[in-house]
């Protein structure tokens, strides 16, 4: 079978033709056979870049795209290889949204590098580490569920820091600690390992112990948390907290650069600044993207992931959209093997993200972002091909490739590579 047709050089050539029946379908049905054929780009929200299929320019705003309906939650998650602009995708969202009145905040930034963006908007950077007189307690927490608050604070950081699940008994313990300073309006973690070492007789007996037993059910929660008042990590959470938090602040970033390259500190200290930061942002109502960038060095803990799952659940409550930024699906692996409880917590995070970017993948991370993602055949084949700053946008039902259009204003604020470039041949 053959025919003949133009060529650009406006010769006639013959070249084979397949005669196939025509098919008629519904766009829905062929969009599921071949995703990128379908979905107009998106118009509503902060402009994102091209639509590198339909050719038009690709907006996102996840709280507008939630309430029409393309969107099942707020969420996001951002997975691709180092340098490929991932950072720069949530520091130009996170722009951009604060530019159309959203507000941000960012609640470790391992490396530093959002410092500089919330100075350009006029936002509040926490700097917290060695060095630094900033100091946050993550006991502050004001309202009636401040004991639960507490107790869950304080038993995430010492599973993190023993690396397992507290007993029954070290619960009840803590709950006790607690409750014999509930009292003194606030407290300091100093003062809950006092009353974990020297508990209170009554509320012992009530339990119906020995106050030395109650005192030997605390020890091992001791040794958890002495971390943050005599460990690496003493001095920022152990006393009173030194800087009040402008809760209409355009962007709040803690800036744990200081903290070096240990992921336990990294994690703890997150949890514990976190805590306090919530606190401190509750009263504000206005929508707000909350960053975890490098989330892959937070994503160690149980404890943690079980607070982070917390805050997810209560996203749309609260007016929150999260962006989960990872270099693979497999750093999931690192949280716990499949079939354990906090897998299923992690993964369970990656579900409740109905907006899915994903930038390039190295060919053995395929099976398993196709498996979590859900891609299709031509999705996954794409994904090793994605050029910096390109990436598939998967949302429910519909399928974008982007390009990340940096303005020349973001670009000082997004560099991330000029270490690189100086240390180049010249
Ligand atoms: N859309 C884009 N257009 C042009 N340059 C870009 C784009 N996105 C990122 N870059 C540049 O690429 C470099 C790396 O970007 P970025 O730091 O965002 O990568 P990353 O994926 O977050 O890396 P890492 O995994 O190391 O955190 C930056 O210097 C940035 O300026
Ligand atoms: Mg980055």
């Amino acid at each position: 079978m053959s025919a003949r047709f133009r060529t650009r050089t406006g010769h006639y050539s013959a070249g084979p033709v397949l005669r196939l029946p025509a098919h008629r379908a519904s766009s829905a049905v062929l969009a599921g056979a071949y995703p990128f054929l379908a979905p107009p780009t998106l118009v509503q929200g902060v402009p994102v870049g091209v639509d590198l299929f339909s050719g038009g320019a690709f907006c996102f705003d996840p709280w507008t795209q939630y309430a029409d309906g393309t969107l099942t939650n707020p969420n996001v998650l951002l997975a691709g290889v180092i340098g490929q602009g991932k950072s720069a995708l949530a520091k130009s969202l996170a722009l951009r949204s604060i530019a159309a009145g959203r507000a941000v905040y960012v609640p470790g930034d391992p490396k530093g590098e959002w410092a500089v963006v919330a100075d350009a908007v006029g936002g509040t950077v926490l700097r917290l580490g060695p060095g630094s007189p900033t100091r946050l307690n993550p006991l502050d927490v004001v309202g009636e569920d401040r004991q639960t608050l507490r107790s869950q604070l304080l038993a995430g950081v010492a599973s993190a820091t023993l690396r397992r699940d507290l007993t029954a008994a070290e619960h009840s313990a803590l709950d006790a600690a607690l409750a014999h300073l509930s009292g003194r309006g606030q407290i300091t973690v100093r003062e809950v390992i006092e009353a974990l070492v020297t508990p209170d007789t009554c509320l012992a007996r009530a339990d119906g112990l020995r106050v030395q037993d109650r005192a030997a059910d605390g020890r091992d929660l001791v040794h958890g948390l002495r971390r943050l008042v005599s460990g690496d990590l003493a001095g920022l959470f152990d006393a009173p907290t030194t800087d009040a938090l402008n809760p209409m602040a355009p962007i709040v970033v803690l800036d744990l650069s200081a903290l070096g390259s240990d992921d336990d500190a990294l994690a703890i200290a997150s949890t514990c600044a976190a805590a306090w930061v919530e606190g401190a942002l509750a009263s504000s109502t206005n929508p707000r993207w909350v960053i975890y960038d490098e989330a892959w060095r937070l994503l160690r803990h149980p404890g943690l992931i079980r607070r982070m799952q917390a805050q997810w659940k209560l996203s749309r409550a609260y007016g929150i959209a999260n962006l989960l930024v990872l270099h693979r699906l497999s750093d999931l692996d690192a949280v716990g093997h499949r079939g354990s409880e906090t897998r299923a917590l992690a993964d369970g995070l990656l579900a409740d993200c109905s907006t899915r970017v994903i930038y390039r993948q190295e060919a053995d991370q395929l099976s398993a972002a196709t498996a979590s993602l859900g891609l299709s055949e031509p999705e996954r084949d794409l994904l090793p091909l994605l050029s910096r700053g390109t990436g598939l946008w998967k949302l429910p039902r519909r399928s974008h490739v982007v390009q990340h259009v940096l303005l020349p204003i973001e670009e000082p604020l997004i560099d991330t590579d000029a270490a690189m470039r100086a240390g180049g041949w010249s």
